[in-house]
């Protein structure tokens, strides 16, 4: 009996020193990232306030373990997931643009991103650019037919719709969860406090965005906190006049009007905004976000087209490289 029990403790006594020496180095570890949670909320910020910068002292970080409660997240029941549609295509700067965006995106908590190729298939380097990404993600593909690629007719529509039908099917039998969903097209530039606004919408809500329009920002005119019309410079008699990057809708609203879709048929340019948020809402019941509409958290930034002069028609270099 006793040999058993000695024969027992020294098979396990390895494995308890292994466990000691991780959680050794575990706590050894190089200073902790910047912000401690990976995503920005200004309540860790003003919760740790003044405190911040000592945290990054040693010593005092000895000090801190001991009260284990203050380093705990405050508890947030079921923060709403964010979910992003963002249509692309292959072109030139599809890898940079998408960078950019998953380097926002990485730092917003609870957001999935619905990402819809403009394509046949998936393709490689955007399958892998997402498995590298590190967000939870959908990857979706589903091409423009030949006839709508032309110049003057409305883009995106199809990839859109794909995300709208993904997440439908997706909360088709469960209970909707609290979500919000946005169209986050890939050549915009997010603030984060953009996802925190967005994330408490309860039907629709909305902002302003700048450089769009022809003009530096345009922007929902709000009385009252009501949204009662709008400051832009281009077709000023659309019901809706806000870009897509605009506006977000509650998920309970997309599965509530199951055939809001984005339409081609007798859609003009520049009213794909309007279509849709007419078939879920009124311009009476938009909730303004951003402080009233009076902040620019979100850009319609244009990347500039690329200057590919000098690239060989031929493939010349050594190597085979993915940009
Ligand atoms: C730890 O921190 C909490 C909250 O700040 C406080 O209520 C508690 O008394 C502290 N416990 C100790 C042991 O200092
Ligand atoms: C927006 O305006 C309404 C009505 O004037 C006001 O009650 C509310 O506090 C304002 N919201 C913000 C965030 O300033």
């Amino acid at each position: 009996m006793k040999s058993v029990l000695f024969s027992r403790f020294f098979i396990l006594l390895p494995w308890i020193l292994i466990v000691i020496i991780m959680l050794d180095v575990d706590t050894r570890r190089p200073s902790p990232p910047l912000t401690p949670r990976p995503y920005f909320s200004p309540y860790a910020a003003a919760r740790g306030g003044p405190r911040l910068p000592l945290r990054r002292a040693g010593p005092v970080r000895g000090v801190e373990k001991l009260n284990e409660s203050r380093q705990q997240p405050p508890p947030q029941p079921q923060l709403p997931t964010i979910y992003a549609i963002t249509p692309t295509y292959s072109r030139p700067v599809q890898k940079a643009e998408l960078t950019r965006l998953a380097n926002t995106f990485r730092q917003v908590a609870q957001l999935h991103w619905i990402l819809v190729e403009d394509a046949a298939a998936r393709s490689e380097l955007v399958s892998r650019f997402l498995a590298r990404a590190g967000l939870p993600s959908t990857h979706l593909h589903v091409p423009t037919p030949r006839r709508y690629k032309r110049p003057g007719l409305p883009r995106a529509t199809e990839q859109r719709n794909a995300g709208l039908a993904w997440l439908r099917q997706r909360h088709q039998h469960q209970r909707a969860q609290p979500g919000v969903l946005f169209f986050a097209d890939d050549d915009n530039t997010y603030s984060l406090e953009l996802f925190q606004e967005m994330r408490t919408t309860r039907k629709v809500s909305v902002w302003p965005v700048g450089l769009v329009g022809g003009r530096r920002y345009e922007r929902p005119l709000v009385e009252n906190g009501k949204v009662v019309g709008w400051y832009t410079g281009w077709r000023a008699d659309r019901p809706f006049a806000i870009d897509m990057a605009g506006f977000a809708v509650s998920l309970q609203v997309i599965l509530s009007n199951p055939k809001a879709v984005f339409k081609r048929r007798g859609s003009q340019p520049g009213m794909q905004e309007s279509d849709f948020l007419k078939q879920i809402t009124t311009v009476e019941e938009l909730e303004p976000k951003a402080n009233n509409c009076t902040k620019v958290l979100v850009w319609h930034t244009r990347t500039e087209k690329v200057n590919l002069a000098n690239e060989p028609k031929y493939h010349l270099d050594t190597v085979k490289i993915e940009v």
